[in-house]
């Protein structure tokens, strides 16, 4: 089937989305009423430069700025990709190595990677045994699942103190601080870099995302690797969603929210599901009696689309309901309300010993989430190789395995 023909077929299929993007199918705010194909213009008189901002994109900066007082913002079409392969562009030029704390997209090993910089995997704890003078460490919070580095202001300080650098990958945080109800955004722990996907959370376009920055001559380091990366013709539908996306974050009310959440928690319980609630509450983690992926799977059944499964649990991505809202919440708990278990088969695993021993030639990483099991470089071990038996037989997408294998048979050269 075609590319086309299968996201019609997901429309006509009536999939509920718990997953991102944040606007779930255009049900939660309404983009449609500003992404429209009329508004795809490129960088006319009039649009401004994305790279080189002075006129109505330097308005949306400025305006996405006032999210936290004290810094300079940009809005970005690439992701946050974008925004971490820059800034370690950028800090690279200060330091001389990287700490990395909490779980690491594959995008900050691959900016690591680029610069060929040193880094050290450490925990929070042994920040204060480290030595932070000449080093940038770069935090991953909240987590894909909604939890968050505890203390992190704390670090924060103590980094700067030291005459350290930081950055917070805050990919899945942009609706924090949405409400007082709402765990506090990651820009109030006072970075000097934190990112944000407003895609993921927030009503805007895939691959809107907002690079923050405190001091300006930082941002204009991080600019110059962003005009070297960034697509020069950027899309005007993902700079909209970004300003709309801004708005409803500014104007959001979340009464409806706990409402409708208590009440989907209750149905899911009514139906032996198992709840657990993450530090960000627009994250659910789920299991059943058959484990997570077969409760992933049997939801899919029954079209309701899930974020992610790990063994921990099936990840759902709450919708931010609010007035107005379009979500198809009834049926969502009329297709839970029947939920039957769905008959799983084992995935294929194919020619993965070999691998045993041997030094991993590209990075080896289960996706979602993206966080890397394996690395390049390092030698791959009978205990990696179980995981990752383990994930290929619940038909979890591993990049990289199979470029390893092609490797080791003579099939690929680096
Ligand atoms: C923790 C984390 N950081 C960064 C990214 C990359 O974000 P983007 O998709 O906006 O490039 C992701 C994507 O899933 C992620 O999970």
């Amino acid at each position: 089937m075609s590319l086309i023909n299968k996201l019609k077929s997901f429309h006509i299929e009536g999939a509920v989305s718990m997953h991102v993007p944040g606007h779930k199918n255009n049900t939660i705010g309404k983009l449609s009423d500003v992404i429209k194909p009329g508004y795809d213009l490129t960088e006319i008189p009039g649009l401004d430069d994305l790279h080189d901002p002075s006129e109505v994109l330097d308005q949306l900066n400025a305006e996405l700025a006032q999210k936290s007082e004290g810094y300079h913002a940009q809005a970005m079409v690439n992701g946050t990709t974008n925004g971490i392969i820059s800034s370690i562009y950028a800090l690279n030029e200060k330091v001389s190595n990287f700490y990395i704390i909490g779980e690491a997209h594959k995008s900050v090993y691959h900016g690591i990677s680029l610069v060929n910089a040193d880094y050290t995997v450490i925990s929070a704890e042994e920040l204060y045994e480290s030595e932070l003078g000449s080093s940038c460490v770069i935090f991953t919070s909240p987590a894909y699942t909604g939890s968050l580095v505890k203390n992190i202001k704390q670090h924060i300080e103590y980094i700067r103190n030291n005459s350290g650098f930081s950055i917070i990958d805050a990919a899945h945080g942009a609706h924090l601080s949405i409400t007082e109800n709402f765990k506090e955004s990651l820009l109030l722990a006072e970075a000097d870099v934190v990112v944000e996907s407003y895609h993921k959370m927030l009503p805007a376009l895939t691959m809107a995302s907002v690079l923050f920055t405190k001091d300006i001559q930082l941002h204009q380091r991080i600019m110059h690797y962003i005009n070297h990366f960034e697509t020069s013709s950027p899309s005007y539908l993902v700079l909209a969603s970004i300003e709309y996306a801004q708005q409803f974050y500014k104007e959001y009310n979340d009464n409806i929210f706990f409402k409708k959440r208590a009440v989907l928690i209750h149905c899911l319980k009514e139906a032996e599901i198992e709840v657990a609630e993450q530090d960000d509450p627009a994250k659910l983690m789920l299991t059943w009696k058959r484990g997570a992926y077969n409760l992933e799977l049997s939801f899919r059944k029954t079209g309701v689309y899930s974020e992610m499964v790990t063994d921990e649990g099936v990840l759902w991505c709450l919708p931010l309901w609010h007035e107005g809202d379009s979500y198809p919440f009834k049926e969502l708990l009329h297709k839970i309300s029947k939920l039957t278990p769905a008959v799983s088969s084992e995935g294929t695993v194919k020619g993965i010993d070999i691998l045993e021993g041997k030094i991993c030639v590209a990075n080896i990483v289960p996706y979602p989430p993206g966080v890397p099991l394996v690395l390049k470089g390092t030698a791959i071990t009978e205990r990696d190789l179980k995981r990752v038996k383990h994930y290929q037989v619940n038909h979890v997408k591993i990049e990289g395995i199979q470029y390893n294998i092609n490797y080791y048979m003579n099939e690929a050269e680096l």
